[in-house]
């Protein structure tokens, strides 16, 4: 039997990226087409949070539904995970009934952890390293408007989280340019960013660090921004809006990008603070456009983990 197949990493998915790309353009066609394609027939996954969801909560249950498999969501204040059950046994039994699990964590540990102690394939929804599932949906939604990937600019503005970490594999694997503009003290993992500029490198790609929004933005076919306060950072609320009151997407800045430059955001957003309402309401804006494709990418990397498709 092969080896199970867990996505904890954007680096999980190195070699399998373009294939999972193409499966989401695929399986997006069949269900635009309302062709009905269930290989999860009789499938369950079981999907932890941690934390608050409203997307990945409903793109994965909806997939699964879609997929002709069920989705459970378990929240650790209504299960014994809250009440001291271990991880690792949680993952044993967990693998007793159903044949993936879903998991959004505040620690990157507790996902290794589940991954490594669970005989069914784990999927990391979030945690504060990464946030795969988004990044490999949103490299689907440049691919559409794009076609090809090779040689494109995304610039990142804000925050070097979890979001910005797996940006920077996701664009390094597929060959894009990216820079980031963060403040000071608030840039990507040192770690993941080394790993991430080894694999542009041989894939002719540029991973650059910047200060200067604008200057990370300029000949830009990408803008991209997050939250200034991710989940579990509240406590920062007030330094961190201080210090990213210049990492704005605005009118200015999207003025700094190509012409044709597209607005993505992976959303919530907090309109005014890391995007204006101009920007976001825009006709440059995808926004809603990655909301969707959260559903059908999810459904490639559900059907190729679970099923081997
Ligand atoms: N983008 C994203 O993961 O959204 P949710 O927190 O609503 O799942
Ligand atoms: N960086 C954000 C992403 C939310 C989808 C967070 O971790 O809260």
């Amino acid at each position: 039997m092969a080896a199970k197949r867990d996505l904890v990493s954007m680096l999980d998915v190195r070699d399998d990226l373009v294939g999972l790309l193409e499966l989401a353009g695929k399986i997006k066609n069949r269900t635009k087409a309302g062709e009905p394609y269930e290989p999860l027939r009789g499938k369950s996954l079981a999907m932890i949070f941690e934390k608050a969801s409203t997307r990945t909560r409903v793109s994965f249950e909806v997939g699964m539904t879609q997929l002709g498999g069920h989705a459970l969501f378990l929240s650790p204040n209504d299960t014994q995970v809250g009440r001291g059950e271990t991880i690792a046994d949680t993952a044993r039994v967990l693998s007793r009934y159903v044949d993936g699990i879903m998991y959004r964590a505040f620690r990157r540990e507790s996902v290794r952890e589940l991954a490594s102690n669970a005989t069914v394939p784990v999927i990391n929804g979030l945690d504060d390293k990464e946030h795969p599932c988004q990044i490999i949906s949103d490299l689907f939604t440049i691919q559409e408007r794009k076609r090809s990937l090779l040689g494109l600019k995304l610039a990142y503005i804000g925050d070097g989280n979890n979001v910005c970490n797996s940006l920077l594999l996701g664009t390094a694997i597929v060959g894009m340019h990216m820079t980031a503009a963060c403040p000071a003290g608030h840039e990507p993992d040192a770690e993941l960013l080394a790993e991430a500029r080894h694999i542009a490198k041989a894939n002719g790609a540029r991973l650059d660090i910047e200060r200067d929004p604008m200057v990370a933005a300029k000949k830009a076919d990408f803008l991209y921004t997050d939250v200034w306060v991710s989940m579990g950072q509240e406590k920062e609320r007030e330094e961190r809006e201080q210090a990213f009151k210049a990492y704005q997407i605005n009118a200015k800045l999207l003025k700094a990008a190509k012409e044709d430059a597209l607005v993505m955001h992976c959303l919530p957003a907090h309109r005014g603070l890391e995007i204006t309402d101009y920007v976001m309401d825009g006709p440059q804006s995808i926004v809603f456009d990655q909301a969707e494709n959260r559903l059908h990418a999810q459904k490639a990397i559900l059907a190729r983990l679970l099923a081997g498709v």
